[in-house]
């Protein structure tokens, strides 16, 4: 299994040596509890640098339920384990101190991309995550660093996040792993139930059956209208938001114009999904 580093003195280390040979290196940011999403992201970032670290931090700042928080799961044995065939460099599991010492008092904040969907509905999460990954970026001298899809909105929010504050790195969408239903792979998923699980299994293909009407020139409110109906039919309990959004800026769209991203979050046996697709 690659080495796991628990100080940031040893990954700076690391990052000089390979800097002075001119070697690049590819960060991929996670909380752990791998799956092929994860490993997809890392496919990817040896594919496109010299060096890979992935990190593994759960980071209380970006959790807005304490619960959430303490029924995160931390399967940091399995994890490396996962992650032996693939060549990475080194694991960096920072101790909490690495990344919030004593006194720490600094938060990275961004208004516009963080307004909508995730924003409001999860306060606090998107400051949790902008001072994170700014840390992470920082911490390592990263050149490139990979994200998913899956989780688009917060794609934007670190790419203009790296930009604003002028952090060179590149910062790589990649496209989100389903299970065979179509199901997004999350480390949620594992606290569906059997049914809930092939409940779940029903969402993307309902967003996508919505996305060929849209493309097939269909309006935007209705089928939203509809979609909402089949949701709560289906047994999602609560429906935060179904949206469709420009795939640049995330500003809210009525009719295809421009290239679009459908977004849903929802409840389901007590576990909040999130899904989005291109339209
Ligand atoms: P985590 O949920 O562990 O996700 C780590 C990375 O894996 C994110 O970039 C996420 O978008 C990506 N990912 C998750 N499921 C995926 C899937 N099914 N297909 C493709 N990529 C997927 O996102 C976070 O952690 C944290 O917010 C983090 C960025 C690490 C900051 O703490």
């Amino acid at each position: 299994t690659p080495p796991i580093l628990r100080r940031l003195d040893d990954l700076r280390a690391l990052r000089r040596d390979w800097m002075k040979k001119g070697e690049t290196l590819g960060l991929v940011p996670t909380m752990g509890a791998l799956h092929a999403g994860h490993l997809s992201l890392v496919e990817a970032a040896k594919a496109a640098c010299d060096h890979v670290v992935v990190t593994i931090f759960v980071n209380p700042k970006q959790f807005n339920s304490p619960e959430d928080l303490a029924n995160y799961p931390r399967t940091e044995h399995e994890d490396a384990q996962k992650l032996s065939p693939y060549g990475v460099d080194a694991i960096y599991v920072p101790d909490p101190d690495q990344i919030y010492p004593e006194g720490y008092a600094t938060t990275v904040s961004l208004t516009g991309v963080t307004d909508v969907m995730e924003g409001p509905n999860r306060p606090g999460h998107f400051e949790g995550v902008a001072t994170v990954v700014a840390k992470l970026f920082l911490q390592s001298g990263a050149d490139r660093a990979f994200f998913g899809e899956k989780d688009y909105q917060q794609l934007m929010v670190v790419r203009r996040m790296a930009r604003d504050l002028d952090i060179p790195i590149e910062v790589i969408g990649c496209p989100t792993v389903r299970e065979a239903s179509g199901l997004a792979m999350s480390s949620r998923n594992m606290r569906l139930s059997p049914a809930a699980t092939r409940t779940a299994g029903q969402l993307n293909p309902l967003m996508e059956a919505a996305a060929t009407r849209l493309r097939a020139g269909e309006d935007y409110a209705p089928l939203e209208a509809e979609m909402r109906a089949q949701l709560s039919d289906l047994g999602f309990a609560e429906i935060e938001y179904i949206d469709l959004r420009c795939a640049q800026d995330l500003t809210s769209l009525d009719r295809l114009d421009r290239p679009a991203r459908m977004f849903v979050a929802a409840w389901l046996d007590g576990v909040r999904l999130i899904d989005n697709i291109a339209v």
